[in-house]
């Protein structure tokens, strides 16, 4: 899961796991994300689908907490299938995911305020929880379908109309499309909480795969400054159907600095030259929205904090090599308001606003880690960075990503990452 505020590179991170597991699901989220990932000449950019749909002969499964756009999943199927990938034949969807609708997408022009993706996952989590939102098994039945969908638009019109925000549609054309993506999904809908749940009783390894990250979580995160799911490690729970006790451990992934997109306080954001210099050098623009993001130097009390919402067990970073021209590299270990020292994070973003980020830096190492391998061909002072990232986080860092490909990944010697790594994925020794 992401530890900071998405876009950490956890589409490469989780295609490189899926290579051990036998099936890989999401569990929050929708289109709003997206995971790119390299494989040799080929660049994918998954957005709803699960990335370990990239690895021959593996399960993605698509849980109960994830929102589904029926077009948009259309289209990255047949995209996927192009590339010649066995979509239809590894993917599984949950019959209780919810739907996205072109009415919730009309309505997210009202939400612009918090910077969204305008995919339409706000308004489609919004009718979840008011208990009148389409769900995929609705979706199946054409009748149940056109009889919850009437009502949704009857309402959803009225809305738009009363806002000025109305605009014609062709009710007919539109539940014909979803017709037609019902019949196109049939195959692939399951119940899929009971169908993970036997696949572990019969000792299959299971990766759930986070979208956005903690600090984007409904709940956890910069609120309102975030999005509509549980991007904790907790989701995962809910958002499949497989209960806590079942999960053996958590790792999460963090850039070697911090980036976000789309408004919202952000204490160690880099307004200046140096910050361009990170947007550069690491091709910081919206897989998604093509939006440049926000970036700043590495916060090891939000990675405190997200640390302990998720019960991280060990830590991959990545995109150390972006720092690497640098000739001081700055970390904010803790915040000042005024005078005084602040251990927690505020619950307000006005709150967060107010936070002094009080930085240390720490010499640069001034030459390539591109595509290292192994840890000991690391400079040394870039892995004082990283002793020091642990030191201050309170977390093991157990993988180094040092570029987009597969290969380009250190697994840290003597970590408990390693031994979890090595011996088959059992649970990790927890410190
Ligand atoms: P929404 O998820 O489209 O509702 O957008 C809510 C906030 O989350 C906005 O600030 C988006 O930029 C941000 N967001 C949503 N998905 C992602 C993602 O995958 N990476 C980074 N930011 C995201």
């Amino acid at each position: 899961m992401g530890a900071q505020w998405g876009d950490e590179g956890k589409g490469k991170i989780v295609d490189l796991f899926a290579d051990k597991f036998d099936i890989v699901v999401r569990y929050q989220g929708g289109h709003n994300a997206g995971h790119t990932v390299h494989i040799g000449e080929k660049k994918f950019i998954l957005k709803l689908i699960p990335s370990g749909i990239l690895r021959p002969g593996k399960m993605a499964v698509i849980g109960n907490g994830v929102v589904i756009d029926p077009e948009a999943l259309l289209t990255e199927i047949d995209t996927l299938e192009v590339a010649g990938i066995d979509v239809t034949g590894q993917l599984v969807i949950s019959n209780r995911a919810h739907v996205v609708l072109p009415s919730h997408r009309m309505l997210e022009k009202l939400s612009q305020a918090i910077g969204t993706t305008s995919r339409g996952i706000g308004p489609s989590y919004e009718d979840k929880v008011a208990r009148r939102g389409i769900r995929i098994a609705d979706l199946l039945d054409t009748e149940t379908f056109r009889a919850r969908y009437d009502a949704l638009v009857e309402e959803k019109d009225a809305i738009a109309r009363a806002l000025g925000i109305y605009q014609a549609t062709d009710l007919a054309a539109i539940r014909s499309r979803y017709e037609d993506f019902s019949r196109r999904i049939r195959p692939l809908v399951r119940d899929t909480a009971r169908l993970l749940n036997e696949a572990i009783r019969d000792g299959q390894q299971v990766l759930f795969e986070g979208a956005q990250g903690t600090m984007l979580d409904i709940d956890h995160g910069t609120y309102p400054f975030v999005t509509s799911s549980s991007a904790t490690a907790g989701g995962a729970c809910t958002g499949t159907g497989v209960p806590p006790t079942r999960i053996d451990c958590i790792i999460g992934v963090a850039k070697a600095y911090i980036t976000r997109v789309g408004s919202g306080p952000f204490p160690t954001e880099a307004l200046d030259a140096l910050g361009d210099h990170l947007r550069t050098r690491g091709k910081e623009f919206g897989s998604v929205t093509g939006r440049p993001r926000r970036c700043g130097w590495f916060d090891a009390p939000l990675l405190r904090y997200t640390a302990m919402v998720n019960g991280i067990d060990s830590l991959v970073v990545t995109k150390l090599d972006v720092l690497d021209e640098l000739e001081k590299v700055p970390v904010c270990v803790t915040y000042r308001k005024g005078r005084a020292e602040v251990k927690e994070i505020p619950a307000t973003s006005g709150g967060i606003e107010e936070l002094e980020p009080v930085y240390e830096c720490l010499p640069g190492w001034l030459s390539s880690t591109a595509g290292v391998t192994r840890y000991e061909e690391l400079p040394p002072r870039a892995k004082d960075y990283l002793k020091f990232m642990e030191v201050q986080t309170g977390v093991e860092i157990g993988c180094i990503s040092t570029g987009p490909e597969r290969k380009q990944t250190i697994i840290c010697p003597g970590s408990s990452f390693e031994q979890w790594w090595q011996t088959g994925l059992k649970r990790i020794s927890r410190q």
